[in-house]
């Protein structure tokens, strides 16, 4: 009601932030731009942060170290957004379904695949607590970002979650829930509703704290098809996006439908998300024609390109920007950028793209 809206303040500041102006529609002659995974390993002044907070899930609920670790790649490149630094499991943890991450592998969980795996797990509304820290960042980032900077909430998308719930871990090709969808769709189908419910009530929490944009990570999205993707990644998407726009008008969201492919075409039409955010299978050309011709994309140079450099780099930073410059347009990359990126490479892209 009134309490949320005098909260949400993002709306009043879209004239100064580029990021704000792109998800609003404007067409900028050099586009903002921000990293997915920015704060990172690849940053030296991350892996000491990581160290000191001891590990990877401490740093995410110790707020002071996660907003530090948030702020650092904006003091180093001046992005023209911060992306919140938590993880899309954090949702499952805070559910009770034991979340850990295991050095050089990558998370484990508690897997919930049957009726009583699902009874076991915590109601929508009984998140808060667990998640405060989160939230708690947030209000610290909301007060020391620069005034030019955007900030960005976000969560998993329902079903790349629940990927990771029913495996207990990241798995290749989705099979355990794909298993579960053919075999058992009540529970999978609970599953889905918890987690779009336990979503909307995090990200609400994230913009009363400050978050100025949301943005919904479907990074298995590309693994449902046809009718899968229709149900499962494009309308729990719709969902939130209508629920957070209901509770928080102008609210901006972007949507990342990773390797949705030709399924990128209506998307943002479909869910009512103000962008789009495009993975680098995707030729910039194509979704020039394709999806920006309904409103803002992100995106989507090759994360490889952080590691390799050189002329290809700036080549491909202005073939990017060319390909989009007809619309709005948030430059980033295709996926996360990687441990094993140069710094220097983010500087030589930002010349690259700004010069
Ligand atoms: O983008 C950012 O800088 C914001 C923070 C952020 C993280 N994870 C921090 C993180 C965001 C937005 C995410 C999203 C996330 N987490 C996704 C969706 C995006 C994508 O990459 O597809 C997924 C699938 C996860 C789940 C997850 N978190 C995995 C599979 C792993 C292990 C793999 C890896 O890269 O180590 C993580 C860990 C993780 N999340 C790290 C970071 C910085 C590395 C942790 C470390 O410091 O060791």
């Amino acid at each position: 009601g009134d309490d949320r809206r005098q909260q949400y303040t993002g709306i009043k500041m879209a004239e100064t932030k580029k990021l704000l102006r792109a998800l609003a529609g404007e067409t900028q002659d050099v586009p903002p731009v921000w990293l997915m995974r920015q704060a990172g390993r690849y940053l030296p002044e991350y892996r000491a942060t990581r160290a000191e907070a001891g590990d990877f899930l401490s740093l995410c609920y110790t707020s002071d170290l996660a907003a530090e670790v948030t702020l650092q790649p904006i003091r180093r490149y001046g992005f023209d957004a911060a992306i919140l630094f938590a993880d899309i499991l954090l949702i499952p943890d805070a559910l009770g379904a034991d979340l850990w991450f295991v050095t050089g592998e990558g998370p484990r969980l508690s897997t919930t695949t049957t009726p009583a795996d699902m009874a076991k797990l915590k109601g929508k509304d009984d998140i808060h607590d667990h998640l405060a820290p989160v939230y708690e960042t947030v209000r610290i980032l909301s007060r020391e970002l620069p005034e030019e900077t955007a900030l960005i909430g976000f969560a998993g998308a329902p079903w790349t979650v629940a990927t990771y719930m029913i495996a207990g871990r990241g798995t290749p090709d989705q099979g355990p829930a794909h298993k579960l969808m053919a075999e058992d769709r009540a529970t999978f189908e609970a599953l889905m509703e918890r987690l779009t419910g336990a979503t909307i009530e995090y990200l609400s929490k994230q913009v009363e704290a400050g978050a100025e944009v949301v943005k919904i990570f479907d990074s298995w999205a590309g693994s449902l098809k046809g009718e899968d993707f229709d149900r499962y990644a494009l309308e729990p998407a719709r969902r939130i996006t209508q629920e957070m726009k209901a509770r928080f008008p102008g609210l901006p969201v972007i949507a990342f439908p990773r390797e949705a492919g030709e399924k990128y075409i209506g998307f943002a039409k479909a869910t009512g998300a103000d962008c789009v955010a495009l993975d680098n299978s995707i030729d910039a050309d194509w979704g020039a024609a394709n999806v920006q011709a309904d409103g803002c994309v992100q995106g989507n140079m090759n994360p490889g390109l952080m590691v390799t450099g050189g002329q290809a780099l700036i080549d491909e930073t202005r073939r990017i920007r060319a390909a989009f410059s007809g619309g709005p347009h948030i430059f980033n990359l295709g996926h996360g950028i990687t441990p094993d990126a140069d710094p220097e490479n983010v500087t030589i892209m930002l010349e690259a793209l700004r010069g």
